[in-house]
């Protein structure tokens, strides 16, 4: 069932679990996940990126695809297509193609300049009844060619910001996309727990994001879950075990047995790591059960 995400991180937030978001790459990922969601009675949300739209050949089509799987599929937990660290002008067109949410990530603008486009974007969303994530201090590492350093962000940004009534919101904790390096720092509690007191204190219990899910060890996604993260965003993870049963599936040589190249028969194998990752995933964040 295709929703705005703000209820379901609201739940999340109050009941003290988090709501995976997983990025899709295609057909395939976007069935293993809605199908996991489905038997684990989970809510979740399909993370696109723009270089993942413009891969699947546009938002139009991953709206329309997600939308007609949804039905097909009968699938009846709460789901959100929702765009990923998008552009000013890339959420203009997830909304024009039906998204149920947004995120702008304006944290490489000024802030001045990263309110005044949020501002702009919250109202527009609202307005037709979709969620929007925005983003204070950049997340570090690199996802679209987009690098970013892995800030802290400043809790009296994230204020200013999760003021303008944005549903969820991104703040950087020395978080990074991908695999971690061997001398990452870990999570800035610290900064998590500043930015959730001066929120709980002005706006309320804003639900927050945890950006870079991939390999961050089980007990900091359970402590940063309890400093009120509500939504966990994976995508490197699922791109990773993909690979690696694909790899398995092509190195035993079974794409040359019968009819074994068969891309339904070839994709299989990293079809069904996708959903043991996402099953994984949604015990540790507490989702199940949860739709
Ligand atoms: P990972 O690729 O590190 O899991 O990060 C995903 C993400 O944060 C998408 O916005």
């Amino acid at each position: 069932m295709l929703v705005n995400a703000k209820e379901m991180l609201d739940k999340a937030r109050a009941g003290k679990y988090a709501v995976g978001q997983f990025n899709i790459n295609n057909l395939e990922w976007t069935k293993a996940v809605l199908l996991t969601a489905q038997e684990l009675n989970s809510p979740v949300i399909l993370g696109v990126s723009e270089g993942a739209g413009k891969y699947m050949t546009g938002f139009e089509t991953v709206s329309a695809m997600v939308a007609a799987m949804d039905k097909s599929l009968g699938i009846t937990v709460p789901v959100a297509l929702h765009l990923d660290h998008g552009t000013y002008e890339g959420c203009y067109k997830c909304i024009k193609a039906g998204f149920t949410s947004i995120m702008f990530d304006g944290s490489h603008f000024p802030i001045e300049e990263n309110i005044a486009k949020t501002t702009e974007l919250v109202n527009v969303a609202h307005g037709l009844g979709l969620s929007i994530e925005a983003e204070v201090g950049a997340i570090g590492g690199e996802e679209d060619g987009v690098i970013g350093k892995g800030e802290c962000a400043d809790p009296q940004e994230c204020k200013q910001i999760a003021e303008l009534g944005v549903d969820f919101l991104a703040a950087g904790i020395g978080n990074i996309h991908g695999v971690y390096p061997d001398n990452w720092e870990g999570l800035s509690f610290e900064t998590l727990d500043a930015i959730n007191k001066t929120l709980v204190e002005s706006v309320g219990e804003v639900p927050l994001v945890l950006h870079g899910g991939t390999g961050i060890p089980d007990d900091q996604i359970t402590k940063a879950i309890s400093l009120g993260v509500a939504k966990i965003n994976v995508n490197t993870e699922c791109q990773l075990v993909f690979a690696e049963a694909t790899r398995g599936y092509v190195e035993a040589g079974k794409d040359k047995q019968g009819k074994g190249f068969d891309p339904r028969k070839l994709l299989n194998p990293g079809f069904e790591a996708i959903k043991a990752k996402v099953k994984e995933k949604m015990e540790l964040f507490g989702s199940v059960g949860k739709a």
